[in-house]
């Protein structure tokens, strides 16, 4: 079932979510909802807060790219915990489905690895490096209340997508 993605303004969005103590049916319907309504809205991530429910939940899956490592993988990951992070970090363009039409730009470490429980409650721990690794911090943050919007490189460095564009240049 495609839910409705809560925008920028409504609290939800900036409060922190809680942890999820038991991996149950409902939390993988939640799942399925959240790849219906990511994929509907052709994004490349989506955090549970952003569906309007406040539980440590979010999904990443970025378009096959050879050049791109991780892509074409759907990730599911629950009560994500972000336990190392490079010391390179790089700068790049972000979008957020909360904030439809806008990108701007955020410096990201390159590298991080990932504790979190999988969609079926196994611990998993995964490296993940660049698109991929962004995309999952981008989604890490929306669990806090946190958005990209707080973290652009320069409060200027944010514009407009150009109309018909928006599909060309997913966000999460
Ligand atoms: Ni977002």
């Amino acid at each position: 079932m495609v839910r409705d993605i809560r925008k920028i303004g409504d609290p939800v969005l900036r409060r922190k979510a809680k942890k999820v103590e038991k991996v149950t049916k409902d939390v993988q319907k939640l799942i399925d909802d959240m790849i219906e309504t990511m994929h509907a809205a052709h994004g490349l991530g989506l955090a549970a807060p952003q569906v309007g429910v406040l539980q440590r939940v979010a999904i990443v899956e970025i378009e096959p790219d050879e050049k791109v490592p991780g892509s074409g993988t759907l990730y599911a990951f629950i009560n994500p915990e972000i336990v190392k992070v490079s010391e390179e970090t790089w700068v790049n363009q972000e979008g957020c489905l909360s904030i439809p039409g806008w990108r701007g730009e955020v410096e990201r470490p390159m590298n991080i690895t990932v504790k979190a429980l999988d969609r079926a409650g196994n611990r998993i721990k995964l490296d993940v490096e660049g698109w991929v690794a962004r995309a999952f911090q981008h989604e890490v943050d929306h669990l806090d209340g946190v958005m990209f919007i707080d973290k652009l490189v320069a409060p200027d460095r944010m514009w407009r997508v150009k109309e018909g564009e928006e599909d060309k240049e997913a966000a999460g």
